[in-house]
């Protein structure tokens, strides 16, 4: 079996998911379960994979050592698809100590039968000397979970933050070099977007404590996706941009159509932005019925967008059940939460009373988006001059995000 070493006697040993498409609702080609070995004149496992998964991890490690040997277990996460080897590795290895936090003490004993498991409660700071390698554990509150923490290993200047810095996907590569840099990128934004942005004011301040350390990052392996080698430095970059709402001059269109009134307001937005000098993104949402853009892939966009607009039409009084799905899960996410705010407005057609626009806008609001302009609300089918509207409030819309 090929042996994937990070440094002398640091190894990756996780496990891939070649067929997971959809987890908690983002859609993603497979994933990877990172865990690793470090191996001084003691050895120490560092996480472990979904359940399920914890065989592909023990023969990765078995390649490398007998994996009765691992003297110590670090969790740096509760989370199952990091944790869900656990059980089996303390039956393994009765009386093993376990680091990790308080919360993560809370956390996996809600989650498995502890019993007999010899929890470590790490300090921030704390190191842990294995003997020609150093463990130091950070406390990492809500990167991802309340228990997460990161472990550094201060020899060769790696950074095991879990979640933080990962992405989705499944490939043969484990290095982002190997890769390719933009790709890993591409896939870590779309993890920033659908997982991080609510916690973007923690990254910000969690980044200023790494930097204060005034340690080397040499190489940062998350828990998921390839390991940052070539490119330690960009992606932790490319987090307190993100984290600051640091965007490009785009706007993402997102809307729903019932019969192509909406479609025709869309297209009319787009060409007004474009005509404003800014990139367009218009996203259909997919709802089953047709070929669209899943929710998930719509916030990578809007991630890096200056401005969002959302359309719909009005359905029995609200927004089509497409919209509305997508207003509660951007709501979560609290773009607003990013350093510089996103600005936009809502359109769509109706053959009633209308209103669904104005619910959405309220959820735009809930969601931190600056409100730009009214409503553009139109009575069954757009005319030449509502469409003409549409066009002159993309271009708007673009020539204020030109200028913020
Ligand atoms: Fe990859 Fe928060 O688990």
């Amino acid at each position: 079996m090929k042996v994937t070493e990070l440094a002398k006697g640091v190894y990756w040993v996780g496990a891939i998911d070649w067929n997971l498409r959809d987890y908690h609702g983002y859609t993603l080609p497979g994933t990877t379960y990172n865990a690793y070995l470090v191996i001084g004149e003691k050895v120490a496992l560092i996480d472990t994979t979904y359940p399920g998964f914890e065989g592909q991890m023990l023969d990765h490690v078995a390649s490398i050592i007998d994996p009765v040997k691992i003297d110590y277990v670090i969790a740096n996460h509760v989370e199952m698809d990091h944790s869900g080897g656990l059980p089996k590795i303390a039956k393994m290895l009765p009386g093993v100590p376990i680091y990790c936090t308080q919360a993560g003490v809370e956390g996996f004993n809600r989650h498995y039968d502890t019993e007999g498991w010899n929890f470590h409660v790490i300090k921030n700071g704390e190191t842990l000397d294995l003997g020609g390698k150093t463990l130091v554990f950070l406390e990492a509150p809500m990167l991802h979970w309340p228990d997460s923490m990161f472990t550094y290993l201060a020899e060769d200047e790696i950074l095991f933050p879990n979640d933080a810095f990962g992405q989705h996907i499944a490939s043969s590569e484990r290095f982002d070099d190997e890769l390719g840099t933009d790709e890993a990128m591409e896939h870590a934004q779309k993890f920033f977007a659908n997982l991080i942005i609510p916690l973007a004011p923690k990254v910000l301040k969690k980044l200023g404590e790494v930097t204060d350390l005034k340690v080397g990052i040499r190489m940062v392996a998350p828990s998921h996706g390839v390991i940052w080698r070539e490119n330690a430095m960009g992606i932790i970059t490319a987090y307190a941009n993100w984290s600051n709402g640091v965007s490009k001059d785009k706007v993402t269109i997102v809307y729903d159509t019932m019969h192509g009134s909406t479609t025709r307001m869309a297209t009319a937005i787009a060409e007004g932005v474009i005509e404003g000098g800014c990139e367009a993104k218009v996203c259909m949402l997919k709802d089953g019925r047709y070929e669209g853009t899943h929710r998930s892939d719509v916030v990578k966009g809007i991630l890096d967008s200056k401005a969002v607009i959302v359309g719909t039409p009005t359905l029995q009084d609200e927004p089509l059940p497409t919209v509305a799905g997508f207003m509660s899960y951007l709501r979560g996410l609290r773009p607003g939460r990013l350093t510089q705010k996103k600005k936009g407005f809502t359109f769509g057609s109706h053959g009633g009373s209308g209103g669904a626009m104005r619910i959405v806008e309220d959820d735009m609001k809930k969601a931190g988006i600056e409100i730009f302009r009214e409503p553009i609300e139109v009575y069954y089918r757009p005319d030449k001059d509502e469409i003409e509207l549409c066009r002159r409030a993309g271009k708007e819309i673009a020539e204020a995000v030109r200028n913020s």
